[in-house]
């Protein structure tokens, strides 16, 4: 990958460049008025991260662009401003104050919705395997404007870990969280928005396992959610317990803490 700017960069811009090539330990090569076929070309390098005033947006040939954005955590946090449920919390029973670890994190919306229901008092820490991935979501959560201030206000609240969700639960206390989420990548592509579509390029497809599951149910204080398709059978194969299943929906289901579900 090389990492460039748009044309013209202002201040603002070639310093969010530069930082975003520390974090990514590589060289920012300079745009001047190259197309970025011409940088392809003359870095043999198909995939360019150009950061401009609108932010870092990865660009690959024939791939869906990735870039941060709040995805579907916009109109979510817009409906609870309106006293509507959400199923993802109420599936979690969300409370304010409540810790959160999001074991799957992607684009990162279901962190934000997280963090907007829980408020200052809770941490929502969102798990990502796949570095770029976990470094473009934390810059644009960081950095994202244009929302609102709720929806601004979460985003920051979302800490990011980079790594595999097995190997950084591993190191975490028992009971650290309220609730581990997990919500891998469906098997069949149930959402062919924009972003996710970008996400899905460079996500990592792997299944949950056994192995992470028994470490969610160690690191929860109260529940193990996972979200899957309409066909997922990891539910079944995990014990876990459906909510309210719908025809051709997303399936939550859950694992409580102590036996008790
Ligand atoms: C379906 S997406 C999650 C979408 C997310 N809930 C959201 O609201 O944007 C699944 C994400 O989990 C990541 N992932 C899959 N397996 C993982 C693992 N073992 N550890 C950490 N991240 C993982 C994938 O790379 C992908 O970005």
């Amino acid at each position: 990958m090389i990492i460039t700017t748009g044309l013209e960069p202002n201040e603002t811009t070639m310093a969010h460049a530069i930082e975003l090539a520390e974090s990514f330990a590589m060289q920012l090569v300079p745009r001047r008025d190259a197309s970025i076929q011409q940088l392809r070309r003359q870095h043999q390098d198909d995939a360019v991260l150009v950061v401009s005033a609108k932010g870092a947006r990865l660009e690959i040939p024939d791939q869906p662009a990735f870039f941060f954005h709040p995805n579907n955590s916009a109109f979510r946090i817009k409906r609870l401003e309106r006293g509507d449920t959400d199923t993802m919390l109420s599936v979690c029973q969300i409370q304010p104050g409540d810790d959160v670890l999001d074991a799957t994190l992607g684009l990162g919306a279901d962190s934000i919705v997280f963090a907007y229901a829980i408020g200052e008092n809770g941490r929502v820490a969102g798990i990502e395997s796949q570095t770029i991935i976990a470094k473009l979501v934390e810059d644009g959560m960081k950095r994202w404007r244009n929302g609102s201030d709720a929806l601004e206000s979460a985003m920051r609240r979302v800490e990011v870990i980079t790594g595999h969700h097995l190997d950084v639960m591993s190191s975490m206390k028992d009971k650290s969280f309220d609730v581990v989420y997990f919500d891998p990548m469906f098997e069949t592509t149930v959402d062919a928005s924009a972003g996710i579509g970008g996400v899905r390029a460079f996500a990592n497809a792997e299944t949950l396992s056994a192995e992470a599951v028994q470490e969610a149910l160690r690191v929860a204080r109260r529940r193990v959610v996972l979200k899957e398709g309409s066909e997922g059978k990891l539910h079944e194969r995990f014990g876990f317990t459906p909510y309210r299943k719908r025809e051709r929906q997303a399936v939550y289901s859950f694992r409580e803490i102590g036996g008790g579900e």
